[in-house]
């Protein structure tokens, strides 16, 4: 029997005949179940796993957004909901894992392709019709509305200054090298993040991990892996789009929507600069906390330095 049978059987009454592993995200591990006529997509978050807190601490409040946004927009088959559990609930874990279950999506990830026209006309609907919603959507949104904080710098600044203990010699030489570049963003951050949160700027659902390994074409297009979704600034979407060679094709469509938009240079420069700090704190924390073969180390630390040169 294989170890996720039983759990599929107690919490979803699905009874695998089928499990297969699948190439899953950075995040998470994947699973592909049949049962019967059905087949089902496992994601499985290891608790071991430095990011999986972070990653799963909101899927009571999204989930049901998520779910409210495909019945109640022109979304329906257009965003996967995670299927609930014989109790209700959205997720369930044991003592290794937290578990979500999907329906299976027959189809391909775009990845490292680009999008085609039809695709990028699809998606800019997708996300022109998610921004549409604010904060009126009848659900509590305090968990998810953006306050332009960074809480991880604080702990990516005490590795900067060593005053971490243990920093892994890899790690050490690497900072070491990057320590004045990687500074400056923090300090830019900063900066932003004190003046965004005087700024009152309109706040809309987004999606914020809008890269294209998030992105499947089975009969439409699909966006997939809502664990980001945000109360923010359209930005925190757009930060995306804007280098895409159909970033103005997207806008045309969008704008048809959303009219008076126009980007927010603030906004957009501070989630960039958070997502470059944001990756390379996560895997920072990946060598710092988890127990890694020198293989894992040697690909990290090629990642790391990927996101520090593409600043040259
Ligand atoms: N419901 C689904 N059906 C089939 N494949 C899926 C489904 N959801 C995700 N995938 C595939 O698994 C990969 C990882 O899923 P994703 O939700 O993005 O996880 P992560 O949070 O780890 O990035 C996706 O890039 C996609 O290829
Ligand atoms: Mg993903």
């Amino acid at each position: 029997m294989n170890k996720f049978t039983a759990m599929l059987q107690e919490e979803y009454d699905v009874h695998p005949v089928q499990i297969q592993s699948k190439q899953g995200g950075w995040a998470s591990l994947a699973f592909e179940i049949k049962a019967g006529k059905a087949v089902y997509f496992l994601k499985v978050y290891e608790k071991n796993r430095a990011s999986t807190p972070k990653l799963t601490a909101l899927i009571d409040q999204y989930v049901p957004i998520v779910e409210w946004i495909e019945h109640n927009s022109n979304l329906k088959g257009r965003i996967p909901v995670p299927m609930q559990t014989k109790e209700g609930y959205y997720k369930c874990d044991d003592e290794e894992n937290i578990y979500l279950l999907y329906p299976f999506i027959n189809g391909k990830t775009i990845g490292e392709q680009d999008l085609t026209e039809q695709q990028t006309e699809e998606l800019a609907h997708i996300i022109a019709a998610l921004h549409s919603f604010g904060e009126e959507i009848p659900f509590p949104t305090g968990a998810l509305t953006e306050d332009f904080e960074v809480p991880f710098i604080r702990e990516l600044e005490k590795v900067l200054d060593y005053s971490e203990e243990h920093v892994p010699k890899e790690l050490h030489l690497f900072l070491h090298e990057n320590q004045e570049r990687i500074n400056k963003w923090i300090t830019n951050v900063k900066e932003l993040s004190t003046k965004l949160k005087s700024a009152s700027l309109n706040r809309v659902l987004c999606h914020t991990d809008l890269h294209h390994w998030n992105l499947m074409q089975a009969e439409n297009l699909l966006v997939i892996d809502w664990e980001g979704l945000k109360l923010a600034p359209a930005e925190a979407d757009m930060m995306f789009l804007t280098s895409e060679p159909y970033f103005k094709k997207f806008m045309e469509i969008y704008r048809k929507y959303h009219k008076n938009y126009h980007i927010n240079k603030d906004a957009l420069t501070f989630y960039q600069l958070k997502r470059k700090l944001e990756d390379i704190w996560e895997f920072t924390e990946q060598l710092l906390y988890e127990e890694l073969s020198t293989k894992d180390k040697d690909e990290i630390i090629g990642y790391l330095k990927e996101l520090t040169d593409l600043e040259n």
